[in-house]
């Protein structure tokens, strides 16, 4: 593939489904993926908006197996997923090819439910492909998590949680996907790192707010 159809994959969101999105794509050009794909655990908001494919596996395995066949050799994925889904996330990994190795707890000043426990944590799987090297300073395995506000889509990560994942697992002027994209937070955070973002959505009107999201901050750090 040249360099120009590489070209392809950079600073755009695809609106569909990102398992043929990947399929579509060559092997190894990605340098960081940074994904909150749905939980599976058919998520409803208290104002009652729900997550596309929460309420089913099908995607789960496609997906990963795209994941790691489109990341470079020696690159890693941060992946969220829901603590009572890791059965099926975790399988879903090493299937593909992925080794963990690292955790990350995001500490949230609120708790998104209460039940048995407060719950006031997210948690990310660090997952390697190949022979991946150590960082030279390692960051810690618990991040801070301020409330998104939700405003842009249901489960918006906050942008601030995202910026140091990428300063440690992107190379300067690499390539960040996102197949899960959402309102395309963790694009964003690529952008204002000066990375290049690869972001896919399957609701329309939330790649719709991607992209919108994009072009601004891509403006004003133009200006
Ligand atoms: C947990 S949300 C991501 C939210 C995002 N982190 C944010 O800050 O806005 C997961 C997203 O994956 C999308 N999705 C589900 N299945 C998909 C698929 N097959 N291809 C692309 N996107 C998909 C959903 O529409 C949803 O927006």
């Amino acid at each position: 593939m040249t360099d120009n159809a590489k070209g392809a994959f950079r600073n755009v969101i695809f609106q569909g489904d990102s398992v043929a999105r990947m399929r579509a794509m060559p092997s190894g050009i990605v340098d960081f993926i940074l994904t909150d794909p749905p939980y599976l655990v058919n998520y409803r908001g208290r104002d009652g908006r729900t997550v596309r494919n929460d309420d089913n596996a099908a995607w789960l395995r496609p997906a990963f197996n795209q994941m790691h066949r489109v990341l470079k050799d020696g690159g890693f994925a941060v992946s969220f997923y829901a603590w009572n889904r890791i059965d099926l996330f975790m399988a879903a990994w090493k299937a593909a090819g992925f080794r963990p190795v690292g955790h990350i707890i995001f500490r949230k000043s609120y708790a998104s439910s209460s039940r048995f426990v407060r719950y006031t944590h997210e948690a990310a799987y660090l997952l390697a492909k190949g022979d991946a090297k150590l960082p030279h300073q390692p960051i810690p395995d618990v991040i801070d998590m301020p409330y998104s506000g939700n405003r842009m889509h249901p489960t918006q990560k906050p942008v601030a949680a995202l910026l140091p994942l990428v300063h440690a697992f992107c190379p300067p002027g690499g390539l960040v996907l996102d197949p899960f994209a959402g309102s395309g937070s963790s694009l964003v955070a690529a952008q204002h790192l000066g990375r290049d973002w690869l972001g896919m959505e399957l609701d329309e009107v939330h790649a719709a707010t991607a992209s919108r999201r994009l072009a601004y901050w891509g403006e004003k750090r133009a200006a």
